[in-house]
């Protein structure tokens, strides 16, 4: 059966004090109105609309690039006028509808798939929490059939419902979403915020002897962000659910707590991170594989069996292969890494590839960058680059070569060849016992002399 979604995010999100549209803020590397997209579309919805206030092109931008429709509401007038300003974008469909709040990051599948299905069956459905804080949710009603006799908000609710502790989540499902737009466009503003409020369309049906149904459920799940408090809050329960999925997975982690992923963080079984260690967004890690403490990551892709950190870096385009090693405090940047190559310390790769097995001595940089353009540096298969070498891009060191320690490198080296620049080490024999002698005698002159 076909399935639509709207989500209204035209809301301006004052309590966050940024220039940001609330539903662009991110939650574990993703904006939330991608979460609720991702959501929808997991949920077997096909076609989404966004409404937006007209202010909003990033918003509209941000729907486009996930695949959404945009719709524009021009005056903030209440979540039952926002969601009728999406009927036009969906012409003449009449499938189901799942109409949801922008602001819920933690909204899953099964929550919105729970609540289309229960609207198939009865017309309308409503989703409702019981939240250890009722605070200011609309408060939810039932009749003595447990079926929705209507959601009072909570400004306009009496002491008496105000202590009902069933709420409105901000998602709602309709069999068919004409009949939806019908319902939403008989909604009145004659309430205590001189609002269109969604949560009243369930009255309106009501008048047309269709009975919503509810279903319940957790307070995470629904979990609506209108501070930077709210989001740092949904951060956390993001990463809970993220780890124990990792954890579930076969994902080895000392101090699971204390490790930040993405929300599309790939981590293989048997992947094991250590404390401490981030991964910010598109990064796949294969089985085997050990990502040590405090290593970041981001955009990267890490073989099997590679071992990565104490306190490395993968930055964007970095490609490691099977059975390499990075060690502590090597940055590697949009740059391959092949099978078995090792990096082991204090080291930049950038623009570059390392062939199989080339051993990268401590202290090496790639020079990718002259201030304008970046270039490229090739090193061969089993090269050794000494300690504390500069390869000025472009060059190509190829397999085989030794570069001896401390060398600028500018040119291309041929295959087997050493490559060194540096001066040439000369000796002076006894120069170090004759210049202590000195020394010495000087400063026993000095001694003497006070
Ligand atoms: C709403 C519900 C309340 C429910 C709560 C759950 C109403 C009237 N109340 O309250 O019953 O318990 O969600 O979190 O709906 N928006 C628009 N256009 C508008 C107004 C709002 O697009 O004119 C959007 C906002 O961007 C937001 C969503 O609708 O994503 C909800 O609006 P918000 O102001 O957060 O409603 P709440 O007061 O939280
Ligand atoms: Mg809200």
């Amino acid at each position: 059966m076909s399935r639509a979604g709207i989500i209204l995010a035209a809301g301006m999100g004052t309590r966050m004090k940024s220039a940001t549209p609330k539903v662009l803020h991110k939650v574990a590397g993703l904006e939330i109105l991608g979460h609720v997209i991702a959501a929808m579309k997991s949920a077997g919805v096909s076609r989404i609309v966004v409404v937006s206030a007209p202010a909003m092109e990033n918003v509209r931008a941000f729907a486009s690039a996930a695949g959404a429709d945009n719709a524009i509401q021009d005056k903030q007038l209440g979540t039952g006028h926002a969601a009728l300003c999406a009927k036009g974008a969906l012409g003449d469909f009449t499938g189901a509808v799942l109409v949801n709040n922008g602001d819920m990051p933690l909204a899953r599948p099964e929550m919105m798939s729970d609540s289309l299905a229960s609207a198939e069956r009865h017309g309308l459905s409503i989703v409702a929490f019981r939240p250890h804080d009722a605070a200011a949710y609309g408060r939810v009603l039932l009749d003595k059939d447990g079926m929705l006799e209507r959601i009072v908000e909570f400004k306009d609710a009496s002491p008496e419902q105000r202590k009902v502790d069933l709420c409105c989540a901000g998602t709602y499902s309709a069999a068919n979403a004409q009949a939806f737009f019908g319902w939403a466009a008989r909604l009145s503003n004659d309430n205590a915020q001189k609002e269109y409020y969604l949560p009243e369309v369930p009255l309106v049906a009501r008048a047309d002897g269709v009975r919503s149904a509810v279903t319940e459920t957790d307070e995470i799940t629904v979990m609506g962000v209108n501070s930077r408090a709210e989001l740092a809050d949904a951060e956390a329960q993001m990463q809970r659910r993220l780890r124990n999925a990792a954890l579930a997975a076969g994902v080895g982690m000392q101090a699971p707590e204390t490790v930040y992923l993405s929300h599309d963080t790939l981590l293989e079984a048997d992947v094991q991170v250590g404390p401490f260690v981030v991964f910010g967004p598109r990064v796949t890690v294969r089985s085997g594989a050990e990502i040590k403490a405090f290593s970041h990551l981001e955009g990267a892709e890490v073989g099997a069996r590679a071992l990565i950190g104490p306190y490395a870096r993968l930055r964007p385009e970095a490609v490691i292969e099977d059975d390499v090693h990075i060690g502590n405090f090597v940055e590697v940047k949009k740059a391959r890494i092949e099978k078995g190559a090792k990096a082991n310390h204090l080291t930049y790769i950038g623009d570059a590839r390392v062939g199989p097995g080339a051993n990268i001595g401590a202290g090496t940089i790639t020079c990718n960058y002259d201030g304008f353009d970046k270039h490229f540096t090739d090193i061969g298969a089993g090269a050794f680059i000494g300690s504390n070498s500069a390869l000025v891009a472009p060059v190509k060191i190829a397999d085989g070569v030794y570069v001896g320690a401390g060398s600028t490198i500018t040119k291309d080296v041929e295959k087997d060849a050493l490559a060194v620049e540096r001066a040439e080490q000369k000796q002076v024999s006894g120069w170090a016992e004759k210049f202590r002698a000195r020394k010495r005698a000087e400063k026993a002159a000095k001694a003497k002399g006070k």
